[in-house]
């Protein structure tokens, strides 16, 4: 049986959520193992509108376990509002459909704030960030001051625990104008919370262990996308994880060799929320017309998306760097309609062709894009359901795709109808 590994392999926001419900549906298991709030996925079951930020999407499906790794960051009253809000919707959400592994550290009010307060300070610092506390949480893990989900089962570890973190956080909000920790409120809170948290708590990795070995089926949804990871995108302006499908192993404590197929959900042109280097950005009407149809608004914080053509140079790296076995191509029916379409195949800088993004800053930001033009389509791809449905240019288009990125389409979606796909390689397929 096939454990598979689902990625964004641009800046997120790829239309992750449609393929992960379709791949959720076939897994007995759906685990998150990075991120945390700052993720929006959209589902779309039976015309009904599931909002999801942290919980997997499988959630939405019954018989399913829905797991939250060690590689996440978790708000424990974000995550009690959505379960709230699931549960208002009919969904079922209990200790046998969802687990949280004890290890998680927690995002706790004071990170959103930090967040917050850097973000405002000044230009020099501003990331555009979800404002969710999410760079502070991870912060806190690396510099070992997190307070994690088992910390809350002990009294006498959780005061601890926070003494810890309040000696660092202190001083940094002395230093930003902001006033220090109000310790014995934070821990009543915590210790309000912590049922509602407890409850859900167990060892993922010895469960994820014992399922792949009785033959279950796991799916790991990633969040965000590659261009936005620690290490590998475009940093500083990333997510503050590793989102690349290595993460999987170490953010749920499954060996890498488990994993059997990595799937990189990619639009069919770019887009990206917040700062940083975007070269093949477009800020004249064809962005605006990419924007509009593709209905380019952020899930999380409602902000426009910068939208830019296909870039193939990007794809082609992240796919290389999580090992991207096959992509599920989505939204290529927003090009419908341009008389002539544009890929990104490569870069100048100072004179020089690249076919790859370099790592330094002021290299990126200077980076301009190099274009193939292909013709584009008139007819509709909206709702296509097989290859014969697609015009003549639409599957040359894809064809390019494939060959530039050098990685095969595995699966194509052609709406957000989770029956609007065509399916070419199945990732669970043994
Ligand atoms: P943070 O993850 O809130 O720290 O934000 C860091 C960067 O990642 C910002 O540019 C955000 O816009 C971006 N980001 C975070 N989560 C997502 C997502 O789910 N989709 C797209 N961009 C995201």
């Amino acid at each position: 049986m096939a454990n598979v590994v689902v990625v964004g392999a641009q800046w997120g926001d790829e239309g992750k959520g449609k393929i992960v419900d379709w791949l959720s549906e076939r897994a007995d298991i759906i685990a998150r193992f990075q991120g945390g709030h700052n993720a929006g996925h959209t589902l779309v079951i039976d015309g009904e509108v599931f909002k999801l930020s942290l919980l997997p999407s499988g959630i939405v499906r019954g018989g399913k376990l829905s797991v939250i790794g060690n590689g996440v960051v978790l708000d424990p009253w974000h995550l009690v509002k959505e379960i709230d809000g699931l549960r208002s919707q009919g969904v079922t959400v209990s200790p046998e459909t969802l687990m949280i592994a004890e290890n998680t550290p927690l995002i706790l009010p004071i990170h959103g704030e930090l967040d917050r307060a850097r973000e405002s300070q000044n230009s020099v610092a501003k990331i555009g960030t979800t404002g969710r506390g999410i760079g502070p949480a991870y912060e806190d893990k690396v510099g070992r001051r997190s307070i994690r989900v088992a910390d809350l089962a002990d009294d006498a570890t959780l005061e601890t625990r926070v003494d810890r973190a309040l000696v660092h956080h202190n001083a940094l909000r002395a230093g930003l104008g902001l006033d220090p920790v109000d310790r014995d409120k934070l821990l009543a809170d915590l210790r309000a919370i912590a049922p509602a948290v407890l409850e859900y708590a167990g060892p993922v990795w010895k469960v994820l262990n014992e399922n792949r070995k009785a033959g279950k089926r796991i799916l790991f949804e990633g969040a965000q996308g590659s261009l936005l990871d620690i290490d590998f995108g475009t940093y500083p302006f990333v997510t503050s994880s590793n989102v690349l499908a290595g993460q999987a192993a170490t953010g749920t404590g499954i060996g890498p060799g488990s994993i059997d197929f990595v799937l990189g959900i990619v639009k069919a042109y770019t887009t990206r929320v917040g700062e940083g280097p975007f070269p093949a950005e477009l800020t004249d009407e064809v962005g605006q017309r990419l924007g509009e149809r593709g209905h380019e608004f952020g899930t999380v914080t409602g902000r426009k998306r910068r939208c830019g053509w296909f870039d193939a140079v990007l794809v082609r790296q992240t796919c290389a760097t999580s090992g991207v076995n096959g992509i599920a191509l989505t939204k290529l029916d927003v090009l419908d309609g341009f008389e002539t379409l544009k890929i990104c195949v490569g870069y100048e800088l100072d004179g020089q062709r690249l076919d790859y993004l370099p790592i330094a800053s002021d290299q990126q930001a200077r980076c301009t894009p190099i274009y193939e033009e292909m013709p584009g389509w008139s007819e509709s791809t909206e709702g296509a359901r097989s290859w014969a449905d697609l015009p003549a240019e639409a599957i040359k288009y894809v064809r390019r795709v494939e060959e530039l990125i050098e990685c095969p389409v595995a699966l194509l979606s052609t709406s957000p109808e989770r029956d609007d796909t065509i399916l070419v390689t199945d990732p669970f397929a043994d």
